[in-house]
């Protein structure tokens, strides 16, 4: 579904609208030659400017069928997914050791991968298969070892947790990722380490793209105000409308793993209104009170695509309506689904003239002003500018 720009798209549709990315993007990353001896090294980036490394979550486990390859990009670096022949997941940079091609247009048998350009045929571990394809036969003689280490598959780690396939983006992918679990595990994300039960749920899911910052969207999610001026007439919750000037007590909660505000009436304060819990580097929870009593908790994971290309996949778990034959009679995921649709579009129209904004330096830092209730919006940026990106090595070019 295509409205005002942004792409929607329901679970189990995913992969089949989605394109590698690459074409006209204007990187996140600044290019500069370098010479050294005989060779310029072009460093296509020196860091992720304002890119932020860690555990994603990237898209749901079932989106992942056999045989068939996902296709998505972390700061404008291509990548893809696929689930091997052992049912490992794996994140592969979406260009071919051997000259550069998309696999896009390629082929996955059976956990293999083959370029579309000269045939080269990768084990799912990431060795090339028939190196043969690729040079003389007496060159691999000679040569084998080191040819093989050079025309190796570039993969980030993979993780399953609650049914979503996970990455690490680290500052480099690697040629010989080595699985060790505990060193692995981003239990911070895990449901049930945040108190809820996630068995006793069901959940629907959409996937939205949107063409503004990701950062913003994040901001966006955070930020308690907007949600009576700008979906009072969308949320089904007579608390909320346009009409309503509520006033809250916020409880802040930070430690390394989440910051989290807590928000009660303040005429009432032992009624609670909501809590927003910021799961860095992507992750927000939505919900009410204690959280294994909660009855539903909405998940929203942001992924950065690309300068001005970001993803959300808001996962919405329930406790109630467990039967199936229920949900369909009274239509609920469509229903909620739609919800979902219009509330995207009508951030989106702020978010774009926001995006536009900042991008186009028209707003200065002291012309924002963050008030009282934004404090939790004030932590998020106070995080966001302590992440040091790491430096990511350049690739060399032959004169
Ligand atoms: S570029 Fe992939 S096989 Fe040559
Ligand atoms: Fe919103």
């Amino acid at each position: 579904m295509k409205n005002n720009q942004i792409n929607f798209f329901k679970s189990g549709d995913f992969n089949t609208v989605l394109k590698p990315l690459g074409e006209d993007l204007k990187t996140f990353r600044e290019e500069r030659i370098v010479k050294i001896d005989n060779y310029e090294i072009k460093e296509t980036s020196k860091e992720l400017e304002i890119g932020i490394y860690g555990w994603y979550a990237i898209c749901p486990l079932k989106e992942l069928k056999k045989n068939k390859i996902f296709y998505f990009s972390m700061y404008d670096e291509p990548l893809l997914l696929f689930k091997d022949e052992n049912h490992t997941v794996r994140c592969v940079k979406n260009v071919c050791p051997h000259r550069g091609a998309s696999f896009f247009g390629g082929d996955l048998k059976d956990g293999e991968l083959t370029c579309p350009y000269h045939g080269a045929k990768f084990t799912s571990e990431g060795s090339c298969k028939n190196i043969d394809r690729l040079t003389c036969s007496h060159i691999i003689d000679s040569n084998y070892k080191s040819y093989a280490k050079k025309i190796h598959l570039y993969q980030y780690k993979t993780l399953i947790k609650d049914d979503y396939v996970f990455i690490n983006y680290c500052e480099k992918p690697e040629t010989n990722i080595s699985d060790n679990e505990e060193e692995l595990n981003p239990n911070k994300h895990e449901l049930n380490k945040h108190g809820f039960k996630a068995d006793e749920y069901v959940f629907e899911e959409v996937l939205v793209d949107f063409k503004c910052d990701w950062a913003r969207i994040i901001e966006n999610h955070l930020d308690i105000l907007h949600i009576f001026w700008v979906h009072g007439d969308t949320i089904p919750d007579k608390d909320v409308n346009k009409n309503v000037l509520t006033s809250f007590n916020q409880k802040i909660n930070i430690n390394k793993d989440f910051i989290e505000s807590i928000y009660s009436y303040k005429n009432d304060p032992s009624k609670e209104f909501i809590r927003i819990k910021f799961i860095p580097p992507g992750r927000i929870l939505i919900y009410k009170g204690d959280p294994s009593k909660s009855r539903y908790v909405q998940v929203l994971d942001h992924i950065p695509l690309g300068n001005n290309k970001a993803r959300v996949i808001v996962r919405h778990y329930r406790k109630f309506m467990k039967n199936k034959i229920m949900r369909n009679l009274v239509l609920f995921e469509e229903i909620q689904r739609k919800t979902f649709y219009k509330i995207f579009n009508e951030d989106y129209m702020i978010l774009k003239t926001q995006t536009y904004n900042l991008k186009l330096d028209l707003l200065k830092n002291d012309e924002i002003k963050l008030l009282g209730e934004d404090k939790i919006i004030k932590y998020y940026w106070n995080w966001y500018k302590n992440q040091k990106p790491k430096i990511i090595l350049g690739n060399i070019v032959r004169n």
